[in-house]
């Protein structure tokens, strides 16, 4: 039965959590697949306003077991804190499934990635500073710690002894940084694995019955494609293996690539980059940049600022040259379009539809980092709304010049759009088909 893969086709934040939440009413699995607590969901409901990190946004729908799968790295310390979060404010977190291979940050991770990005002068990637990239490249480096690791108190003192004495060498010599003791490591981390005991399992037998017997499952992509470390716009992205993109869901959770039907694209109405590396539709002053930045156009409380790092987010138009790649990358069934109240206050609106280089139009992602940084953007221009939109439910209820819009970006992905959100509550959303494309009245 049905695999459902949730995967952003930016470069993240294009607000994959509300519509996990959404789709998750339909499945009874819902898993993490791929990167850390470098990501961040911001999920509006009921119970208030959340911003998660690596707990799967499927966690406030009581019923649906929701798995941290065995592609993801995390940091026990904020896994704990995003559970305590959850349970004070009346969430629980019972059907909550850790996996025994997810890799842990362990606390020269985050030393080692502030020191890499200094160390890396221009080369610096602008990394959320939370250690995800170096825990994957301890893992790729067969040198991580990984769950199951903790569950075991005499093997884990003996991992953390042999591995602390190797990476006392890489801080001192390699970064200049202090070396750090065995001791409290010791303590902490055996104390973090007591307590994240209770929710370890074996997750890839469970998501495997769970599909032999034919259950929804929902895998919760972070990040976007761009981001994504093959196909992304290396080396500006994340180092998550396996890959954010639709295709690691089958490794990151455990499954065959035969299980995945349908993949949900997620899609923000313009652009937003965090992070360095190029975006030919930036935006970098003017009042159509505040507009967006601060989302002064749509619901309230829509400003572009990281949930993991507060950074302002760059913001540009929609690129359509990018999103057509990352829906073929990823194989794109249905399209959620979100945010697209943040554009209510612009008289009109562009999408870009190619790059020029060099004198030639172009229609992908050019091969190299430099050719992208020179690509000149064609923009199309469409009029825009200048009308309020976040209490539309309905197609019809959308101006025209919306839905011209919604339809252009269609029509460059060769995707159905299935989904429209016009404001950060759960309700507002227009919703036309569910991920089977079935018609939703
Ligand atoms: P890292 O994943 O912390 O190593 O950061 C690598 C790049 O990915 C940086 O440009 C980050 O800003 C970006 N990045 C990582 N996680 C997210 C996310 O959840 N949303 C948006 N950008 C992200
Ligand atoms: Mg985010």
């Amino acid at each position: 039965m049905p695999v459902v893969v949730i995967i952003g086709g930016q470069w993240g934040d294009e607000g994959k959590g509300r519509v996990v939440d959404f789709h998750s009413q339909y499945c009874s699995v819902i898993a993490r697949y791929s990167a850390g607590n470098n990501a961040g969901h911001t999920i509006i409901n009921e119970h208030g306003k959340f911003g998660l990190h690596l707990v799967p946004a499927g966690i406030f729908r009581a019923d649906k077991a929701c798995l941290i799968g065995n592609g993801v790295v995390l940091d026990p310390a904020k896994l704990l804190e995003e559970i305590a979060m959850l349970t004070e404010r009346g969430v629980s977190t019972a059907r909550l499934m850790i996996s025994q291979h997810a890799h842990v940050i362990m606390p020269w991770h985050p030393i080692i990635d502030r020191a890499e990005e200094r160390l890396k002068g221009e080369l610096a990637i602008g990394t959320t500073g939370t250690g995800t990239g170096p825990a994957f490249h301890d893992k790729v480096g067969r040198v991580g710690i990984r769950v199951a690791d903790l569950m075991d108190r005499e093997h884990f003192e003996w991992k953390l002894r042999n591995t602390l004495e190797y990476k006392n060498r890489v801080l001192t010599g390699l970064y200049g940084e202090e070396p750090l003791e065995f001791e409290p490591i010791r303590r902490q981390y055996l104390e973090y694995g007591e307590k994240m005991r209770p929710y370890v399992a074996d997750t890839i037998a469970y998501v495997q019955d769970a599909d032999e017997r034919g259950e929804m499952i929902l895998l919760e992509g972070a990040q976007g494609s761009l981001l994504d470390l093959d196909t992304g716009t290396y080396p500006y992205v994340t180092s998550s293996v396996p890959a954010s993109v639709a295709a690691g869901g089958a490794i990151g959770i455990g499954l065959g690539p035969t299980s995945i039907q349908r993949v949900v694209g997620v899609y923000k109405s313009y652009q937003t980059r965090v992070g360095n590396g190029p975006m030919p539709t930036e935006i970098t002053s003017g009042f159509e940049m505040e507009m967006l930045r601060e989302g002064l156009g749509g619901a309230a409380g829509t400003a572009e600022y990281g949930v993991t790092t507060g950074r302002a987010r760059r913001v540009g138009w929609f690129d359509g040259v990018l999103a057509r790649y990352t829906a073929r990358l990823n194989g794109v069934t249905s399209v959620a379009l979100t945010r697209l109240d943040s554009l209510s206050a612009l008289d009109s609106i562009k999408v870009c539809v190619a790059y020029e280089l060099d004198g030639e139009r172009v229609h992908t992602l050019p091969p190299t980092l430099a050719d992208m940084s020179r690509v000149t953007p064609i923009f199309e221009e469409l009029p825009g709304w200048n009308q309020d939109v976040t209490e539309a439910r309905h197609l019809g209820d959308l101006p025209t010049q919306a839905r011209q819009y919604v339809r252009r970006i269609e029509q460059i992905l060769g995707v159905p759009v299935d989904m429209i959100s016009v404001g950060p509550e759960r309700h507002q959303a227009i919703v036309t088909r569910d991920v089977f494309g079935a018609v939703i009245p």
